[in-house]
């Protein structure tokens, strides 16, 4: 299906195929759309085609198939200089033989801009990746962390209109990074740009981005905003690879209106769920249920809550929360989390409880 208002995308992505050697797609029916100033990330395992997607938006590799437009126009009829990408690679290759300061200089120099505000811009961009006191040192002479920021750095410096980063923040500790997501978010906001950001992490993922792409297997299994990503999963790869995820195994027993239906799980018990991608009655499903909410404590259950039996199993105190592994029908990686409050009760293993989540919370979707 394409994307509404393709022809006033940014970028767009036009039923894109991609083969390296002529017989395998790595990249299969690729739509999207993308509006000027968006920040959109593309999120999947390894091999899902990420990177293939970004090389072909650069101009480095052709698709087999379909069309990649920005601003309208093919991108193979713009000229690579003409394309005013900023690009971070994942082998942030910077110019060896040229200091930190010449490196940030180099793009603004191919833009003739004149010297005093190359200072400024390149001053601008080292303190931003807090590199200010490196201008002097060569690439060789950084840290792996350093060199990826400043070569995120250059991509920036030039104040491009659409800048693609391939997991540009790998290299760097929890906090640098975190800080790093901040700066980059801000700036691409204040100056406009349009992102395209590839990360492992979805974390990152959900709080970076406008949108988000989960890939798999050369395929956009989602595409949407963060919340709806989370609480809204179309289907069991996006449910198990967005955050963390309870599933039940059963059978569809019964449709009963547009968004509930029955199912029978495979220990026998039967609960409500909210049909997402079953049809009827006798598919097969793996029911989702998000570990936040379930419930335990019966003063706190709302009206309508479906209820089961659990054994608890394990108890682990992360500080912030509990993490509870649960056995519940017939599932032994059943988890639940709950806030360290003062009045929380801390579940004993070997204890049977009683759960409890509301029927909207649990979604059915595909068993493959
Ligand atoms: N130049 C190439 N020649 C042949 N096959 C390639 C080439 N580049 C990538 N591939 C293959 O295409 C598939 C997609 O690779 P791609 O680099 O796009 O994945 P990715 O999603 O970026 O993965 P990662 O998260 O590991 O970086 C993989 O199976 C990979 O082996
Ligand atoms: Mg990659």
């Amino acid at each position: 299906m394409l994307d509404q208002g393709t022809d006033d995308a940014f970028v767009a992505f036009e039923r894109v195929q991609k083969s390296y050697d002529g017989e395998t797609l790595v990249v299969k029916d690729l739509n999207l759309s993308m509006p000027k100033g968006e920040f959109l990330t593309m999120l999947g395992p390894s091999g899902s085609g990420k990177t293939t997607c970004l090389m072909m938006l650069a101009g480095f590799e052709t698709a087999t198939h379909g069309e990649i437009k920005l601003d309208g126009q093919p991108i193979n009829n713009i000229s690579p200089h003409k394309r005013g990408i900023g690009m971070v690679f994942q082998n942030y290759a910077l110019f060896p033989h040229m200091t930190v300061a010449e490196n940030l200089s180099f793009p603004l120099e191919v833009r003739k801009i004149g010297k005093s505000d190359r200072e400024q811009k390149v001053k601008r961009a080292l303190d931003m990746v807090q590199m200010g006191a490196f201008g002097g040192r060569r690439p060789a002479q950084l840290s792996g962390g350093q060199q990826q920021r400043i070569a995120l750095a250059r991509a920036l410096v030039f104040e491009p209109e659409l800048v693609l980063m391939d997991e540009p923040l790998g290299a760097l500790d929890k906090q640098l990074r975190e800080h790093m997501q901040f700066e980059i978010t801000n700036l691409a906001h204040q100056l406009g740009i349009t992102t395209v950001y590839v990360t492992h992490d979805q974390t990152e993922a959900l709080t970076m981005s406008d949108r988000v792409a989960v890939f798999d297997d050369g395929r956009i299994q989602q595409l949407d905003a963060p919340d709806r990503l989370y609480e809204e999963p179309q289907n069991s790869f996006v449910a198990q690879f967005i955050g963390e995820n309870n599933t039940l195994e059963g059978k569809v027993l019964e449709m009963t209106g547009s968004d509930r239906c029955v199912v029978q799980l495979d220990d026998g018990q039967k609960i409500e769920a909210k049909p997402v991608n079953v049809e009827k009655a006798g598919d097969r499903t793996r029911v989702s249920i998000r570990p936040e909410r379930v419930e335990f404590n019966k003063d706190r259950m709302q009206e309508g809550a479906l209820t089961l039996k659990a054994e608890v199993l394990e108890f682990i105190y992360m500080g912030d929360i509990f993490r509870t592994r649960l056995r519940v029908a017939g599932n032994d990686d059943f988890v639940i989390k709950t806030r360290n409050a003062p009045d929380q009760v801390r579940l004993t293993p070997g204890s049977q409880i009683e759960i409890g989540w509301m029927p909207e919370d649990c979604r059915a979707l595909d068993a493959s």
